[in-house]
């Protein structure tokens, strides 16, 4: 017991000193990988070391490695933070180590997690009938989704993909936003449906799938279709117009997949709801818990209107755990086996947040990804190619004296990209977007505060400076 105490206690130190100097230590790693192999590896071990000096020795190993994504100047990619109660609810979950697969080997985590459910479907206005999966992040809640609606259009079809799988079914169609992200067509691959099954549905500038396109896709067969669609593209924040949208795909008989992993948060703000409208006709839902919620990794929501649909795709039976009673057993609703208590940490946060703190959550992140853009857009040489109004921006920074579309330009985004990450100050990611090099503004975090974007955009104009180069023939003024 001493031991396990001393270990503990350890950890909750060096977390605290972690998250205490968050405003100070560089946003981005700086070890390199050579440097943190000198650091953590070395032969298998074949005694044992007292826990806490293992503690000890991996955080000092780990330093150095570590991004600061749980500060407020982190703006690459869309990760989160994690709030107070939803990390003590994390550790009180290792702590505990239930395993959530079943309600028998854990009832206040198979209610924990109903619970939770119920309340997300509550704040998307989803139906409360609607099958729920916790699962580890959008990837899997895509899989989960995605097997109830391969399930559902191949039973119309006088087919039972779980008994026969798919040599010899029924042709289904796939046609998804071209700007999909990459963990749809994943979740293709592992469903056995394959990414040449994806028909790609044209985008318009900011990414959006148009009615008419859909209408027009959809016109060319009478195979059942799967249509994957985007509450938040990734690059530009924007959304398909579901409202427009959902009647065509309804006519046809479709399904309707969402890819929502940070938009649909957007259902719990008065002021941004109106992205999604008509989004909760869709007929699957998966959003993360481990950005906007903003609950330690890894955790991701899976929502599916055809709740049997969903139990058959997930179902499992075996003869030596008890047969469900009137309780849930997670198992059912997810890919997994054994599993993590993923909601211990989900209830807290909603808990600590309630539907007013979760929407000024998403107000507070989308106006700061607005501030950021603009700032960043008003520096010499930025232009601001894209801020839809919520919590995505793209930006990119201009080589003087090149013309409109030089690869002076996208080398010039990289660079300051590069300048910006290396000062320690805010960490951005770079894509490319439309052809062009763009840097990603990306804000996600519930720490961020108006500090840290200033802080942000001085850092930029810092390594716009350091990095200007005077073109030849200009006296660079
Ligand atoms: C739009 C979108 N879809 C899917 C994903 C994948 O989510 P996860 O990493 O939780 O699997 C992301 C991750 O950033 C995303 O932004």
């Amino acid at each position: 017991m001493g031991e396990e105490r001393q270990a503990l206690e350890r950890a909750l130190v060096h977390a605290l000193d972690f998250l205490g100097t968050l405003e100070t230590r560089p946003v981005a790693a700086t070890a390199t990988a050579e440097e943190l192999r000198r650091a953590l590896v070395g032969p298998l071990p074949v005694g044992g070391t007292p826990a806490r000096q293992v503690v000890d020795e991996l955080v000092a190993g780990a330093a150095g490695g570590l991004t600061g994504s749980q500060c407020g100047r982190f703006f690459g990619w869309v990760i989160g933070g994690s709030l107070p109660s939803a990390m003590a609810a994390d550790w009180l979950t290792a702590a505990w180590d239930q395993n959530a697969g079943i309600h028998a080997a854990s009832p206040a985590a198979s209610v924990a997690e109903e619970v939770a459910g119920a309340w997300l479907k509550e704040l998307f206005g989803l139906p409360p009938g609607c099958g729920f999966g916790l699962v580890t992040g959008t990837q899997m809640a895509h899989v989960t989704c995605l097997a109830a609606a391969r399930h559902a259009l191949l039973a119309r079809q006088g087919w039972d993909v779980e008994r026969r799988g798919l040599q010899g079914a029924p042709r289904l169609r796939v046609l998804a936003s071209a700007d999909r992200h990459g963990t749809v067509d994943r979740a293709l691959r592992l469903l056995g449906m394959g990414t040449e099954a994806i028909e790609p549905l044209p985008v318009d500038q900011a990414g959006r799938v148009r009615g008419p396109v859909l209408a027009e896709a959809l016109s060319r067969s009478t195979d059942p279709a799967l249509v994957v669609l985007q509450a938040g593209e990734l690059n530009t924040g924007a959304f398909d117009p579901f409202e427009e949208l959902v009647p065509v795909a309804r006519d046809a008989g479709a399904w309707l997949h969402v890819d929502g992993a940070f938009g649909l948060w957007a259902r719990v703000s008065p002021v941004h709801a109106h992205r999604v409208r008509g989004v909760e006709r869709c007929d699957s839902w998966t959003t993360d818990g481990h950005k906007v919620l903003s609950v330690p990794y890894d955790c991701g929501f899976a929502f599916v209107r055809d709740a049997a649909a969903h139990r058959a795709a997930m179902t499992l039976a075996t003869s030596y755990l008890p047969a469900a009673s009137q309780a849930r057993d997670a198992l059912d609703w997810n890919p997994e086996f054994s599993r993590r208590a993923r909601a211990f940490p989900v209830y807290a946060a909603l808990r600590e947040l309630g539907r007013e703190g979760l929407a000024s959550l998403v107000e507070r992140l989308c106006r700061h990804a607005q501030a950021l853009a603009w700032g960043l857009g008003e520096l010499p040489g930025a232009e601001l190619l894209s801020a839809q109004g919520f919590n995505q921006a793209l930006v990119r920074f201009r080589a003087p004296g090149a013309g409109p579309a030089a690869p002076d330009h996208d080398r010039r985004t990289d660079t300051v990209i590069a300048a910006i990450n290396a000062s320690g100050e805010a960490l951005f990611g770079g894509v490319t977007w439309r052809g062009r090099r763009a840097m990603r503004v990306s804000v996600s975090n519930w720490r961020t505060s108006e500090a840290d974007v200033e802080r942000a955009v001085a850092a930029a104009r810092r390594a716009l400076a350091a990095t200007s180069v005077v073109p030849p023939g200009t006296s660079g003024a």
